[in-house]
């Protein structure tokens, strides 16, 4: 990713940070509506994994000015993913629920450049995931 893609994921969720809360119930809601049958997937109690979600793209977020670092994270996270039973297919399905809980909490800060820069950031974490999952950890 370039440097101003990676600045503008940054600034993007440094904005998203103080409402997370938010931004993880609408995430959930917006995947489950997609997709009702990934509902079962999921703990009852979402509580928790709503935290581990954000402290997870914290996480990435901070890291992807280091591929190196971040692939080893992505991959190994995307080996976990393939234990849960997440398959390629749903990984379009999370990029539509991240850009959605964007939109509802910063709307005036998702500019048609920011989203291209979340597209490319997600792209990214996706495709290593996915290879996590195939291949094991890079
Ligand atoms: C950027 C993409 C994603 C991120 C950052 C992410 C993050 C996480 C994290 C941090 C966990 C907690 C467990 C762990 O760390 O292994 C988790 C669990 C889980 N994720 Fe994801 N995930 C992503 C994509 C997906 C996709 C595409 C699906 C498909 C529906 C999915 C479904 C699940 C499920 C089913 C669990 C286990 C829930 C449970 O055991 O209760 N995730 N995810």
């Amino acid at each position: 990713m370039d440097a101003q893609s990676i600045a503008l994921v940054q600034s993007t969720f440094a904005a998203v940070v103080p409402v997370a809360d938010r931004f993880s119930e609408q995430f959930y809601v917006h995947l489950f509506t997609a997709d009702p049958a990934l509902r079962s997937m999921f703990a009852t109690d979402l509580t928790a994994q709503r935290q581990k979600l954000v402290d997870e793209l914290v996480a990435i977020v901070e890291t992807l000015g280091r591929l190196p670092t971040l692939v080893a994270r992505t991959t190994e996270l995307g080996r976990r993913h393939a234990g849960y039973g997440v398959e390629p297919h749903h990984y379009d399905l999370v990029l539509d629920a991240i850009l959605h809980a964007f939109t509802v909490c910063i709307p005036d800060q998702m500019t048609t450049e920011a989203v291209q820069a979340w597209r490319r950031a997600y792209h990214l974490v996706a495709e290593t995931m996915m290879y996590g999952a195939a291949h094991g950890p890079a």
